[in-house]
């Protein structure tokens, strides 16, 4: 979608807003699958209410896109533009007080659990290797190796699109559970209080080679994935039931099933939204066939 209209591009400018037209959204995800839409960043917390305000009146649709990393996004020109919040960078973007940690949603989730070890806070060792930002992981609870980081969680800064305000949630009001929480689709993570548990500096460097180790054994790291697309069924494993059906390699176009890890399902050249989307209903359909068990995304998907 395109935004042109000199008055919504000065209210735009007004609120602070860096407008980038024509964005290949492919660029911006670890699947490296994509559309082309307008892309508005914003590093001003303050002005989102007033920026959201002015899409809504302007009947301009937007998706928010965290750090890409656990999406899938649909092909060509997408009906709707892009909301990113513009990093602080490196050192801005994490604050340490005592246990308590003030991290941005924007900044990125492993250089995180790495600046608060290197102030002998721990905890967060398994969650090391997750791409993405700290946003997306609260969003989603993101765990990795029997961590989750909604066990860290004391308040969340969030946009709130029931009212159209920024407030401050506590813990004891949002819920976490597996891969969800009870954040609504349209809320927009902001800023988040961790609390961590001390730790000796080298106890917690140990913790994270282990996981690195075990990740890299395990996870094709090195192709263009979204991670696990299928969330794992209870008591089950999405990634033995595919594998035992002999899927790993399986694909439709360019998407294939890593013969890695068969929940990923990666991006082997220049793999479309439809290729993509036609390989996880094809999967879920024989899993289905095979074990009844009906597999829900994990994923993200825009394709609309
Ligand atoms: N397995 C196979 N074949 C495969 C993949 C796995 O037989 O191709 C077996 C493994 O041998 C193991 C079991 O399935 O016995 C579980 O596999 P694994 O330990 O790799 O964990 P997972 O349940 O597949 C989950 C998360 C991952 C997280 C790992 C490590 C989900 C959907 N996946 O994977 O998270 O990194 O545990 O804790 O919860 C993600 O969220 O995107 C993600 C990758």
């Amino acid at each position: 979608m395109r935004i042109d209209s000199p008055r919504v591009l000065a209210a735009l400018a007004d609120l602070g807003v860096e407008h980038r037209p024509g964005v290949s959204l492919a660029e911006l995800t670890s699947l490296g699958i994509g559309g082309t839409t307008d892309l508005l960043r914003t590093g001003q917390y303050q002005h989102l209410p007033a920026l959201l305000r002015l899409l809504r009146e302007e009947g301009i649709e937007h998706r928010f896109l965290g750090g890409g990393t656990n999406v899938l996004i649909g092909d060509g020109e997408l009906g709707w533009v892009a909301l990113q919040l513009a990093p602080r960078g490196e050192g801005q973007d994490v604050r340490i007080e005592g246990a308590s940690v003030w991290v941005d949603a924007s900044a990125d989730l492993g250089r995180t659990v790495t600046t608060c070890a290197r102030r002998n806070l721990g905890g967060m060792e398994g969650l090391i290797g997750v791409p993405g930002s700290v946003g997306g992981a609260l969003r989603m609870n993101a765990g990795a190796y029997g961590t989750e980081i909604g066990r860290f969680v004391r308040e969340v800064e969030v946009y709130r699109a029931s009212r159209g305000e920024n407030e401050m949630a506590r813990c004891a009001d949002i819920s976490f559970e597996y891969r969800h929480t009870s954040f609504a689709p349209g809320d927009i993570m902001l800023r988040a209080r961790l609390e961590l548990p001390e730790r000796p500096y080298e106890e917690i460097v140990a913790g994270i080679r282990v996981c690195n180790e075990k990740r890299r054994a395990s996870q094709p790291l090195n192709q263009k994935s979204a991670g696990c697309i299928f969330k794992n069924p209870p008591g089950g494993s999405a990634g033995r039931m595919i594998d035992g059906l002999g899927l790993k390699g399986f694909r439709r176009g360019d998407a294939m099933v890593s013969d890695r890890h068969a929940n990923f399902f990666i991006n082997a050249g220049h793999a479309t939204c439809a290729e993509m989307l036609a390989l996880i209903a094809e999967v879920r359909a024989r899993v289905r066939a095979a074990h009844g068990c009906e597999l829900e995304e994990e994923v993200i998907v825009w394709s609309a």
